[in-house]
């Protein structure tokens, strides 16, 4: 008999053949004469009927939600039954009795989300972890189809990219080091070899804010690049955007009407984007009634009322360089203005940010300096400012953040098997 994934038999693979599944019991109806079990695997679930003849009604009758067992019948289709199929039961294995399920229907978020190990087996759990595998790799293709090499960052590191504030620092052994905000310090030391590189990693940020789109670890999309510059870090970005929302849209499409996602949604995200100054940004917002100016950063609420007025991915540059980090190069003749740019989505606000790295030791120098930071902690970065200095770009895109707004998530948590915040870093 064969040993068969549910998805398949739901493909009308097995079609009136005996088959073998393994999985786990999602729900239970019991009749007089037939019990009814919904049993799920990695791929779906389908109904499955025993009936009170059958050699399995024991077993059926014993098995409680979220039992593990192996279960022999032959796959019919069947209109009334979820997914059009279903397997009349033959024989049943119970593999391991479960106690009683702790999560049934009807439970507060709150209460979901401090059983996490439990609740990931949720078809919504499923399914978002099965496309975000999926956005992974669609990243990848892409940036290895643009001569990209992926390369492997540290964690412990010993002095900060994105500022003082955010930094986790940890004992290591008998020194004080931090837990890695960006990997880009040392991408830029790796395209000096390798030209063009991209990770996917984790990054930390001590991050105290309490939103929808904060974790305090989160994955880290970054490239970086050298003989390069905005436009092409633009067009870059935008291209795999673009690419990482049709492929999903394509490949993912069952996936995402289960889960209540417009494909279209996705499917529309075409380059170019619409491309914004910081400058446009606030008059526009001022226009709007906000009360920002020249110079202040773009908060949560700018940044969504901005996203409304385009209703998909677009960017803004030309920040002020006072509220950008050490390394940004600025405009040759207008030094207040970082190149720099982030993108932005509806209702999230900005997933990436990038820009063009200053590639000269002695300005390099000085901004460490003007931002009270010590010029020693960056000796190594700055031998690359003396070393065939080069002109380079790069970016880093938050993973979560993308989801969040790829799958109309609630919150950035959904987006990451285990979420650690302020307050969640259980299990
Ligand atoms: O804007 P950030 O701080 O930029 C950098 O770290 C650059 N060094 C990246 C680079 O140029 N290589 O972070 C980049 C992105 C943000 O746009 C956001 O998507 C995500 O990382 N991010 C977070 N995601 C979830 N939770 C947080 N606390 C995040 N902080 C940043
Ligand atoms: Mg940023």
């Amino acid at each position: 008999m064969a040993l068969v994934k549910i998805r398949e038999v739901l493909d009308g693979c097995h079609e009136n053949e005996k088959v073998t599944v393994r999985g786990w019991v999602y729900r239970k109806r019991e009749g007089k004469t037939l019990i009814f079990l919904l049993v799920r695997d990695a791929t779906g679930f389908i109904q499955c009927t025993v009936k009170k003849d059958s050699p399995a009604w024991g077993d059926a009758e014993r098995l409680t939600i979220e039992s593990s067992l192996k279960l022999e019948g032959t796959a019919k289709p069947d209109k009334r039954a979820p997914g059009g199929y279903e397997i009349t039961a033959e024989s049943i294995e119970v593999i391991g009795l479960a106690e009683l399920f702790p999560i049934t229907k009807d439970q507060s978020e709150q209460f979901i989300r401090d059983l996490r190990h439990l609740w990931l087996r949720s078809r919504r759990m499923n399914l978002v972890m099965k496309i975000r595998d999926k956005v992974m790799q669609f990243s990848r293709d892409f940036f290895e189809s643009q001569d990209f090499t992926e390369v492997s960052p540290p964690m412990f590191i010993s002095a900060a990219v994105e500022g003082g504030s955010t930094l986790f620092g940890l004992k290591y052994f008998d020194q004080n080091l931090y837990l890695t905000q960006s990997s880009q310090l040392y991408l830029e030391i790796l395209i000096y070899s390798l030209e063009k590189v991209y990770c996917i990693a984790p990054s930390f940020r001590a991050e105290k804010s309490r939103t929808i789109r904060h974790l305090t670890e989160y994955w880290h999309m970054e490239g970086e690049w050298p003989f390069a510059d905005m436009n092409d870090l633009m067009r870059f970005e935008e291209e795999l955007m673009a690419h990482i929302c049709q492929q999903t849209a394509e490949k993912c499409k069952p996936e995402l009407e289960e889960l209540g996602v417009d494909v279209s949604k996705l499917a529309s995200v075409k380059t170019p984007f619409p491309r914004m100054t910081y400058a446009e940004a606030v008059e526009l917002l001022r226009k709007k009634g906000a009360t920002l100016k020249w110079g202040d950063d773009l908060g949560y609420e700018d940044e969504k009322t901005l996203a409304e007025e385009f209703g998909k991915p677009f960017f803004v540059y030309d920040y002020p360089t006072a509220i950008k980090a050490f390394y940004c190069k600025t405009h040759s003749d207008r030094p207040e203005i970082a190149l720099s740019v982030d993108m932005l989505v509806p209702r999230i606000g900005e997933i990436s940010t990038g820009g063009a790295r200053e590639d000269d030791k002695d300005k390099l120098i000085k901004r460490i300096e003007e931002m009270g930071l010590k010029a020693e902690d960056y000796e190594w970065y700055l031998d690359l400012r003396r070393y065939g200095t080069v002109p380079h770009v790069g970016f880093g895109m938050g993973l979560e953040r993308l989801l969040a707004w790829m799958l109309d998530l609630e919150n950035i948590i959904d987006a990451i098997p285990f979420p650690r915040t302020t307050r969640r870093f259980y299990p």
